[in-house]
């Protein structure tokens, strides 16, 4: 009865992770998507804690009661953390993973030898390499993103780098083969311990050190799909049907959003592993410097209030700024005064997948004034002012042109082919690619200088004043 009541609960959990999948691909049931996902996870945990023939209760209550503390602080962090956030869970999964596997390999080595058949011993290598390879490379991922100072944004490269750290991970793979044909031999239990483990630590952080902090969150994805995988290992190890779905769902979505993020950035999964992108990107083209045209949030104020149809294009600024509340104000003041407002959004604007959509949604914006790049670019050509609010490369249009950029291929949004203008940022420093942006330089772009969420709120504050046109 009681395995019968466990069955149906694992079924249930994994149709609601899929569910939570499919509805948190749309913000309209993105919300339902969040708490499917968070009712099938508590299925899982609590039809597994009543599976639970092995240890006393004590054991399962401690690590969750003390795992709360870290759990709650993680989930405060604000919306700009959120890609280190998510490393630090990958990587709290991948030692997991390799943690189990290891005391799995260990218990049947010294209890029960007969279970180490090569089917299980494929198993445990795969999610033991996986797992804390997952572990140390989601550290360095994390501190990255954090810029924590004693680890470099820059990539960490030197000669023969690549070669070193596939050689790493080739030996561990032949070490886990040998150890899957002999793994009950006297020395299999120190090379697992002492060669592999350690060579699968040491590959994790050796294959992020070389990439770049812009290239991070999507290396964050990449790993996510790896700890997906050290879970469906996990899950043929322990034989959970639970976990094989779960951690393959976790995977293939992980890898699914490392190759959209991939192809929005118009880089190869190849690139950003290999790529040590970053290195050369820096400093824009020196000698070539035009100066560019700046305005006062009045001056921005009256331009857009005068105008028929905007489009806002939001970006990274924006997040930092923490904008959102303020374009709100914006949007109402304009839309009073019959000013049709769109959002721009571009794919990866931001630093994570959906980014400016979740900060559009916080503040109230309505969906659908939100048009995805393709839809917009069409609208350009008739907009008479685009308000760009701390974006940068994502309206830069070398990318259509400049063959040695960067960012040459990667999709934009066309702001440049709008009647006017409008760019709110601090300074003239470059975005995320380390290039400059030749829209701030065109004779139909205003510059708006200051924090953007400052500058906004003026703006918003001088059409509030004004008496409408
Ligand atoms: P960026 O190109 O990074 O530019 C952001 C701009 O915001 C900067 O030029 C900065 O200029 C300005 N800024 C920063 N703080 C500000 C503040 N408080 N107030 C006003 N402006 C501020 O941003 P983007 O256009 O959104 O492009 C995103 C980039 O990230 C792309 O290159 C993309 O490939 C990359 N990326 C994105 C993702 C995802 S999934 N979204 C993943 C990986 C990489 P100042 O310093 O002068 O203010």
């Amino acid at each position: 009865m009681q395995s019968y009541a466990i069955t149906t609960a694992y079924l249930v959990a994994t149709a609601l992770f899929i569910f939570s999948l499919h509805w948190m691909s749309d913000p309209k049931t993105a919300r339902r998507g969040v708490f499917a996902g968070i009712a099938a996870m508590l299925a899982a945990v609590l039809a597994t804690w009543a599976g639970n023939k092995i240890v006393e209760h004590w054991w399962i209550i401690i690590p969750i009661a003390a795992a709360i503390i870290p759990g709650v602080w993680l989930s405060m962090v604000p919306l700009t953390a959120v890609p280190q956030r998510t490393a630090l869970s990958h990587a709290f999964g991948g030692l997991a993973a390799g943690l189990v596997g290891t005391a799995e390999y260990y218990y049947w080595f010294s209890h029960e030898p007969e279970q180490l058949s090569a089917f299980r011993m494929t198993a445990i290598i795969a999610e033991v390499i996986l797992g804390y390879l997952t572990f140390t490379g989601s550290l360095i991922a994390a501190g990255k993103l954090q810029e924590v100072k004693w680890i470099p944004q820059r990539p960490w490269t030197y000669r023969g780098q690549n070669f070193v750290n596939l050689g790493a991970l080739a030996l561990a793979i032949l070490l886990g083969v040998l150890l899957i044909v002999r793994p009950t031999t006297g020395w299999a239990p120190w090379v697992f311990g002492l060669v592999i483990i350690p060579l699968a630590l040491n590959f994790g952080w050796m294959m992020v050190m070389p990439i770049g902090g812009a290239d991070m969150p999507t290396v964050i994805s990449i790993l996510n799909s790896y700890a997906g995988l050290s879970a469906v290992a996990m899950g043929f190890v322990l034989d959970n049907k639970l976990l094989i779905t779960a951690g393959a769902l976790d995977g293939s979505s992980g890898l699914i959003l490392s190759i959209i993020m991939c192809r929005a950035m118009n880089r190869s999964f190849f690139n950003v592993l290999f790529g040590a992108f970053g290195q050369i990107a820096a400093g824009a083209k020196e000698g070539e410097r035009k100066s560019a045209k700046s305005a006062s949030a009045e001056e921005a104020a009256q331009m857009l209030g005068m105008a028929g149809r905007v489009v806002i294009v939001p970006g990274y600024g924006m997040a930092v700024a923490q904008a959102q509340h303020r374009v709100r104000e914006l949007y109402d003041q304009l839309s009073k005064r019959g000013v049709d407002v769109k959002f721009a959004i571009h794919p990866v604007a931001g630093r994570m997948p959906g980014h400016m959509n979740v900060l559009l949604a916080e503040a109230d914006i309505p969906y659908d004034r939100l048009i995805e790049m393709e839809e917009i670019n069409t609208d350009m050509p008739q907009t008479d002012v685009v308000l760009v609010i701390g974006a940068n490369d994502v309206v830069n249009p070398a990318a259509r042109h400049d063959k040695t950029s960067p960012i040459y291929g990667m999709p934009i949004i066309e702001a440049d082919k709008a009647r006017a203008v409008l760019a709110i940022k601090r300074s003239m420093n470059p975005g995320f690619a380390g290039i400059d942006n030749e829209l701030y330089y065109m004779d139909n772009t205003l510059m708006v200088f200051g924090d953007a969420k400052v500058v906004v709120g003026d703006i918003a504050k001088q059409l509030t004043g004004h008496a409408g046109h």
